[in-house]
């Protein structure tokens, strides 16, 4: 498996493109299952994740074709196939999101039950509550979800908790449901606003997405459309953080700035001097060493959970003690005995960790343990003394397009390393998709 090899000590300077945003290529992607159309989809990221999800769409019959430029369209006019199996949801848990438009499309979905997850136990009880709302029946067989429905009608549904998944199942499913359906407590990040605004152009009625209350006027069929998905903000997050943690000066271009305040907030109050433009945030840390910020983890417009790491680690080498509250998911913390490892003071209280600022990590061998974790350590790397080595790093390729390449041209001494010791070019790391 490959590795990244960081050696710190280096500080951060110059410009880098953000990606498009997996977590709203994931969705769009799955909301050409609604239209016998075709959908074109640009600016998608080069993930592990969108792979995943293509391969998926091909398996229930989809035609995907990707173009040089990272432009995708899917054709699903000939669905065959309605079943997401174990091995592509246990590789992927937003494969869950087939369940809304192939019932609404078709009337029936298999998906496996995703099973456990590192950060906790992400259960799918809303997404199931919602679907039966609007009129979906569900069995359960062999692990599988065996959904059917004649034809979906609109509902009023309120969420219990806020979802971002569960939110855009249930939009996707009622934009061919009979009548008008309502979320209530809907989820109201970026994400979700994005594919209602990709629905939209393929015909849907779909108001208030980006608020708590989103009203879905069913209609008979969605038609074809093309769609450019919204920068990565958590991506551009990292790399500012990134900036900020090796007193550097970083701007990210082609993102919206709008997206990211909460998490501007924290870095300017960590010292760093933020300026913003129309599509670009430069932030300039001027060799200082950044203060420690408080935080706790919200739903969109609150700060991110899928930034929550990255934030730790800033805090475990700056001046100050910072608390870090986790309210999204409940084991999401496993970064921080890789960051102990490292030198990090950092004392766990149930879901706040205390971080005292140390005056430098040391470079270790860690490992990877999700996603988000992954990231922090590669961030962690890049203010180590000595070197870093970064174990399971299949974690990072899922929602970062080649981080170790943006890194280093960013001035990072960060390289990645195959089983066999040789280091890996951009073209071999990622199949064609
Ligand atoms: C999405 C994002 C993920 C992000 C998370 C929270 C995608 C593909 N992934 O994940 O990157 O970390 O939002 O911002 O968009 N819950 C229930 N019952 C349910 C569903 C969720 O109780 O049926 C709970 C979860 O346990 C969690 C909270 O709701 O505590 C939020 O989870 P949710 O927003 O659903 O996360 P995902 O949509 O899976």
């Amino acid at each position: 498996m490959d590795q990244l090899i960081v050696k710190g000590g280096y500080p951060l300077h110059g410009n880098v493109r953000i990606s498009g945003a997996k977590n709203s290529g994931l969705p769009i992607l799955i909301a050409s299952l609604l239209s016998e159309y075709p959908l074109r989809v640009s600016n998608i990221p080069h993930l592990q994740d969108v792979t995943t999800a293509l391969d998926l769409l091909g398996r229930l019959g989809a035609k995907v074709e990707l173009d040089e430029s990272m432009t995708v369209e899917v054709n699903a006019r000939r669905v065959t196939n309605f079943r997401a199996t174990y091995e592509i949801v246990e590789t992927m848990r937003a494969s869950i999101l087939v369940l809304g438009p192939l019932l609404a499309r078709f009337g029936q979905a298999q998906v496996s039950m995703p099973g456990g997850c590192a950060i906790g136990s992400r259960p799918i009880g809303l997404h199931i509550a919602g679907l039966k709302a609007l009129g979906a029946k569900f069995d359960m067989e062999d692990g599988y979800i065996q959904a059917t429905a004649h034809k979906l009608h609109g509902a009023h549904i309120f969420m219990d908790v806020v979802s971002v998944t569960g939110t855009e199942n249930l939009m996707m499913a009622a934009t061919l449901a009979k009548g008008t359906t309502v979320i209530e407590n809907a989820a109201q990040e970026p994400e979700v606003v994005d594919l209602a605004d990709c629905l939209n152009g393929m015909g849907a009625c779909i108001e208030g997405a980006g608020t708590s209350k989103i009203i879905i006027d069913g209609v008979d069929e969605l038609h074809g459309h093309s769609h450019t998905i919204i920068a990565d903000r958590i991506e551009a997050g990292t790399y500012l953080v990134a900036g900020a943690a090796t007193g550097g000066d970083v701007r990210v271009r082609d993102v919206q700035p709008e997206n990211l305040v909460a998490v501007l907030e924290k870095l300017n109050d960590s010292g760093a001097h933020i300026s913003t433009g129309r599509d670009w945030v430069q932030l300039n840390m001027n060799g200082r060493r950044p203060k420690s910020v408080n935080v706790r983890t919200a739903p969109f417009p609150g700060f991110p959970t899928d930034m929550q790491a990255q934030v730790l680690m800033l805090n475990s080498i700056a001046s100050g003690t910072g608390s870090i509250t986790e309210t999204i998911f409940e084991n999401r913390f496993q970064h921080v005995q890789e960051l102990q490892r490292m030198g990090a003071n950092i004392a766990m209280n149930g879901s706040t960790a205390f971080v005292t600022g140390v005056d430098g990590l040391k470079g270790a061998r860690v490992t990877a343990t999700d996603l988000r974790a992954s990231a922090c350590l590669a961030l962690a790397g890049l203010v180590a003394t000595s070197q870093t080595v970064i174990q399971k790093i299949h974690h990072i390729d899922r929602g970062y397009n080649c981080i170790e390449e943006k890194l280093s041209q960013l001035g990072a001494h960060i390289t990645r390393v195959h089983d066999s010791g040789t280091t890996a070019s951009f073209s071999s790391l990622y199949e064609a998709v």
